[in-house]
């Protein structure tokens, strides 16, 4: 195994161990609003300021991008953390959120762990080394059908000025599956894409560290990931579409023609 992936497993089960034991005093925290419907607890930037301190010991050089405390150092390798990805559920009590950690070298993704506490699931990958959960191997779903498939889709529950536009999409593709789950968790939704537990997945506007562990877990899965352009612009306007090769070409060309113009990136 390398060595930061080592490190990045260590980070994310010590960041996971903080965020399960403050579930005993979860009715006591301190909450704090950053913006319309985004929160964040001392919990968030406990387990964060862990999964630096662990990264800072073994790569005191590298660089960090972290959700609660921003760009620390410049570096041809940069960490990125999301330490609580589903604050909402937390917070509700809700029994589905991660840690989720990248390490990202000149800009291309090249480890990535996500770690659910609740389920003791590790989700790891090594870029062409493949995606395992604990440590089985993974790969993507078979499904090629998109009326057998379940997919995944987060809703612009920050951005309220995407719902008319989110819900063209949602229009659009909803029809032709199985049914659609919306978890509340970007990157365990892009985790369970990876372990075949979910066709498919898009959502608008994510951030580096709700995608970046998930999307190198789904390639190394043998999944497909683009923006909503069938590009690789997803870093730099959040906006996601992955799935197996059939299952993810199809959502995409659904989802296309009804795009308003903000969302053709
Ligand atoms: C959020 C969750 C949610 C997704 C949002 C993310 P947070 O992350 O992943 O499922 O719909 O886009 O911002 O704020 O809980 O870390
Ligand atoms: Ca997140
Ligand atoms: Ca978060």
């Amino acid at each position: 195994m390398h060595p930061m992936l080592n490190i990045a497993i260590r980070a994310a089960r010590s960041a996971g161990n903080i965020i399960v034991r403050s579930l005993q005093h979860v009715d006591h925290l301190e909450v704090t609003i950053k913006s319309r419907n985004d929160f964040v607890t001392d919990v968030d930037r406990l387990a964060e300021q862990e999964i630096i301190n662990a990264i800072r010991k073994a790569y005191p050089e590298h660089a960090i991008l972290a959700e609660e405390s921003g760009q620390q150092g410049e570096n041809e390798t940069v960490w990125v953390i999301d330490p609580l990805d589903g604050t909402t559920n937390f917070l509700h009590g809700f029994p589905h959120y991660c840690v989720s950690i990248a390490v990202m070298v000149r800009g291309k993704i090249e480890h990535g762990v996500i770690y659910d506490p609740l389920r003791d699931e590790m989700f790891t990958a090594t870029r062409g080394a493949g995606a395992q959960l604990n440590d089985r191997r993974l790969r993507v779903a078979k499904r090629k059908e998109l009326t057998a498939s379940l997919l995944a889709t987060g809703f612009p529950f920050k951005y309220p000025q995407y719902l008319d536009s989110y819900l063209a999409t949602f229009n659009a593709v909803f029809p032709q599956v199985a049914d659609v789950r919306r978890a509340g968790s970007a990157a365990l939704d892009l985790a369970y894409v990876a372990a075949g537990r979910l066709d498919g997945y898009w959502e608008i506007g994510l951030e580096k560290w709700d995608l970046a562990a998930g999307v190198l877990l789904i390639e190394e899965a043998g999944g497909v990931v683009s923006d909503f352009v069938g590009g690789d612009d997803y870093f730099e306007h959040g906006n996601l579409v992955v799935g197996n090769l059939a299952v993810q070409k199809q959502i995409l060309a659904s989802i296309t023609p009804h795009l308003s113009d903000d969302l053709k990136k």
